[in-house]
């Protein structure tokens, strides 16, 4: 059974392939909407989402199959104390296919070592939101005509901006690209992020946006994510960190596309909007298209075997409090070794401190 927890559960050959697949779709939709006639998906939102949500609803409908599911926690029975493993149990009974967003790192992972259908990733915590992914690599495809050799500014929220992890992991497999991290001290990329990376990409690290402006064939503006934060007098100091107005752009290159996952709060002015290089809102159907490729896809494999479970040591805790071992008291704690040589958590990949 093939579920999509990190992006790297998608070879580049399946990313190629799944791009081609979402522009044909773009061209020919009659072709695909029957499909997925009398398949079910279901969207299991544990936490708000609009474009996520809505974007794998609408794929759905449009490969002519149905949804089901919840978006928020308070209306399932999570509220009643149901693990994530048998809600995931109970959905398999149902659907087809699951699309599961939860604020627990590790949590779609739980629901595929469990289901007995496709599990989709649609945003853990602040780890990984593969699906966003997809949409970024089809804009920045469309938009620049390839996805290697390009500088991409990533700026904001890097620590627990969950769209940045994973588009680093996909766009490090792709040759030549280089990545300008821009973001306070406080939110700078988690180590492991860029340990898996390893010397597949190159980094350079700066606070300043504007010190690589004229450089950027990309520029990923995002959010500074108010809800992971334990500090709101922190959160405070940060949020008007990054604000994009059209006067920065005057040295930027004609060409490039500035991308952002939404919803935006003040990053980018509204000003920006006009600029031929905004993209993020063609970025946000460009999810929808891609999120079709990826039901068809995962619905057309069934290898008949289930999402691997990881093995590891045993014996450690855990202590990170946004991992869903915090909160489902029965997961057995296992860490694997990184390519950094540290032991992670196999659910939310955190150091054992
Ligand atoms: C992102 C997310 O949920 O991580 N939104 C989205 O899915 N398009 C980005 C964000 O919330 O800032």
């Amino acid at each position: 059974m093939k579920s999509v927890i990190d992006i790297l559960d998608l070879s580049v050959e399946e990313l190629d392939d799944m791009i081609k697949t979402a522009i044909d779709i773009s061209k020919n939709p009659d072709k695909y909407a029957n499909k997925c006639k009398g398949k079910k998906l279901a969207t299991l939102f544990f936490e708000p989402s609009t474009r996520t949500r809505l974007s794998f609803e609408a794929a759905m409908y449009e490969l002519g199959g149905n949804v089901i599911g919840f978006s928020e926690a308070n209306s399932s029975s999570a509220s009643k104390g149901e693990s994530v493993a048998d809600t995931a149990k109970i959905v398999s009974c149902y659907a087809d296919i699951i699309a599961m967003r939860h604020p627990k790192e590790g949590a779609p992972y739980v629901a595929a070592i469990n289901a007995s259908i496709p599990v989709i990733n649609a945003g853990d915590g602040g780890h990984h939101h593969p699906t966003q992914t997809l949409a970024d690599l089809l804009t920045v495809y469309r938009e620049k005509g390839r996805l290697d050799g390009l500088t991409i500014g990533l700026v904001g929220d890097l620590k627990y901006g969950r769209t940045v992890h994973s588009l680093i992991n996909a766009m490090s497999r792709y040759e030549g690209n280089k990545f300008v991290l821009v973001s306070p001290r406080e939110l700078k990329l988690p180590d492991y992020v860029r340990n898996d990376v390893g010397n597949k990409a190159q980094f350079v690290e700066t606070t300043d946006l504007m010190e690589y402006m004229d450089k950027f064939d990309i520029l990923y503006m995002t959010r500074i994510q108010r809800e992971r934060f334990t500090d709101l007098d922190v959160y405070n100091r940060l949020k008007d960190s990054y604000i994009l107005t059209p006067d920065k752009l005057i040295n930027a290159k004609k060409d490039m596309c500035i991308l952002h996952p939404l919803p935006r709060v003040n990053e980018i002015s509204v000003k920006v909007d006009d600029d031929e290089r905004a993209c993020y809102f063609k970025q946000a159907l460009n999810g929808k298209l891609m999120r079709m490729a990826l039901i068809l896809h995962l619905l057309e494999l069934n290898d008949g075997k289930r999402f691997p479970k990881l093995d590891g040591e045993s014996g450690h805790v855990c202590k990170n409090p946004t991992c869903i071992t915090s909160t489902e008291q029965e997961l057995e704690h296992v860490f694997k070794k990184g390519k950094d040589g540290l032991l992670r958590c196999i659910y939310c990949d955190k150091t054992l401190s």
